[in-house]
């Protein structure tokens, strides 16, 4: 919820009190650059307790409500026939409403399904833009998913309310050129993370439905930023202000063939689903579910995050629960741009995203000044976010690296988890880092594992120990404990 204050400033209040804390460590800035050296400069690697404030991800991060954590206690631990499934299966209806739901123990989990049910190895996917683990599920096959997003939603600067939405010239396009049976299905993703985490608008899922129902073929939506893309739309699409979460949740699924979606993220729990209303659908992903999951009423996932799921899914449906990490993320942006930081704009959901390539521009994308970045952050902060650049690309099929479109260093705002303090903090510190950018230098993959390299992949810096003058010119201003 959005406060005004009496000297005309905004900001993002807080619907909740604090009933449980974690205590976290700020080590001093030598020992960081050890801690950085010893995994390779890969943020990725570092232990938690080596990370002051973790930014890395939104994903099974986020704060619990006490109601997620009573509903835990009382999970039912039935191998089959768990009353907790139960639950999460009447949620589904009631927010999403879908009458079939079969649990997974991850987003990933479901895309592996989907993709071994719907796809053939010839056929082609169409979406939004892919995230990284869709990707990988679809090129195993030997497939291709194609990106349909406007030109815009790839300069990481603008105003367009919904970048993550699907060019409609492009996707009939591509319907004419592949035609619908070289077509597995249309993928639609909220809250589109690897673009920074911005939204579709309505009106485009209805025009995305359109094509699909014209040409008979199958559209799929991944909802695991999903309470923040109908957050989104309440806010910046005409006709939707007054609607609730709730009715506008209705309307996004009255146009979707299958839903699914990671648990860890809107769901506020560590699991994940796929619903739909078709039956035959969901019988084809049955007869897979025991094999790669488990049972139809625990599909990997502990039975009380099942039951944390069903909570958090409810919760999601309150505007203030939808919007707590969306406001945070604006608040952060818009004080990055007060300091003059360049950000993707306009603010999206998840995280806030800066733009390592107008900040590094004289490190090649193939230095990776994303993870530079990022790493750099990490030195002078304690802070660690996520490289979403060309070391998040995988090289492809001829073993070529692949440039990224924009090199972006993803700080997430799990919901509910940090205070407007912990914000300004990094933003200072991000701030310190643009005005000493010449410092930071590029890196070199020394270990490149072959498939989502960002995860394990070690580096080493380019031209001389840059980590070493970071931290020395820091200490120069703040000292050695901060
Ligand atoms: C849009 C989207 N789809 C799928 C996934 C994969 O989900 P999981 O990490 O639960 O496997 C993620 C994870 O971040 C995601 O953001």
């Amino acid at each position: 919820m959005i406060i005004s204050l009496a000297d005309g400033r905004q900001i993002p209040m807080e619907m909740h009190r604090v009933k449980i804390v974690q205590k976290i460590n700020l080590l001093p800035a030598t020992q960081r650059l050890e801690c950085l050296k010893a995994v390779g400069y890969n943020t990725f690697l570092l232990p938690s307790r080596e990370v002051f404030l973790d930014m890395l991800t939104d994903s099974g991060t986020n704060a619990m409500s006490d109601n997620q954590l009573a509903a835990m206690m009382v999970a039912d631990d039935a191998y089959a026939g768990s009353e907790s499934f139960y639950k999460l299966e009447r949620t589904v209806k009631k927010v999403f409403g879908f009458d079939y739901t079969l649990p997974v123990h991850q987003g990933r989990a479901a895309e592996h399904l989907l993709v071994k049910v719907l796809l053939k190895p010839s056929q082609v996917v169409l979406n939004n833009y892919h995230f990284p683990s869709t990707r990988v599920h679809v090129e195993i096959l030997g497939s291709q998913i194609l990106d349909l997003v406007g030109d815009n939603a790839l300069i990481p600067t603008g105003n367009d309310p919904f970048k993550g939405n699907i060019d409609i010239t492009k996707l009939k396009n591509a319907v004419k050129e592949y035609g619908p049976d070289r077509i597995a299905f249309i993928r639609m993703e909220a809250t589109t993370n690897l673009i920074g985490g911005q939204p579709f608008s309505m009106q485009n899922l209805r025009e995305v439905n359109k094509v699909a129902r014209d040409n008979g073929i199958l559209l799929i939506l991944d909802g695991s930023l999903i309470g923040e893309n109908a957050y989104f739309i309440k806010k910046r699409e005409e006709g939707y202000t007054h609607k609730s979460i709730q009715e506008i949740l209705a309307e996004m699924m009255s146009y979707v063939d299958i839903y699914y979606m990671s648990g860890r993220k809107s769901g506020g729990a560590r699991g994940g689903l796929i619903a739909t209303n078709h039956k035959e659908h969901f019988d084809h992903l049955m007869n897979w579910l025991p094999v790669y999951e488990g049972f139809s009423t625990y599909g990997g996932m502990s039975t009380k995050e099942i039951e944390a799921m069903a909570v958090g899914l409810d919760e999601m449906t309150q505007t203030e629960v939808a919007g707590s990490s969306p406001e945070f993320i604006k608040f952060f942006v818009e004080r990055l741009q007060q300091y003059g930081v360049p950000v993707v704009t306009p603010p999206g959901g998840l995280a806030c995203h800066v733009d390592a390539r107008a900040i590094l521009s004289h490190i090649p994308p193939l230095q990776y000044p994303a993870e530079a970045l990022n790493a750099a952050l990490y030195l002078i902060s304690g802070a660690r976010g996520v490289e979403r650049g060309s070391m998040s690309e995988d090289r492809d099929r001829d073993g070529n690296e692949i440039t990224a479109k924009m090199e972006l260093v993803r700080l997430a705002v799990p919901r509910r988890a940090f205070t407007l303090g912990h914000i300004e903090y990094v933003a200072d510190r991000v701030a310190w880092l643009n005005k000493h950018k010449e410092l930071i230098g590029g890196l070199k993959f020394v270990q490149e594992p072959p498939v989502m390299r960002f995860f394990f992949g070690r580096l080493e810096p380019l031209g001389g120990d840059w980590g070493a003058k970071v931290v020395k010119a820091f200490k120069a201003d703040f000292g050695d404990d901060c």
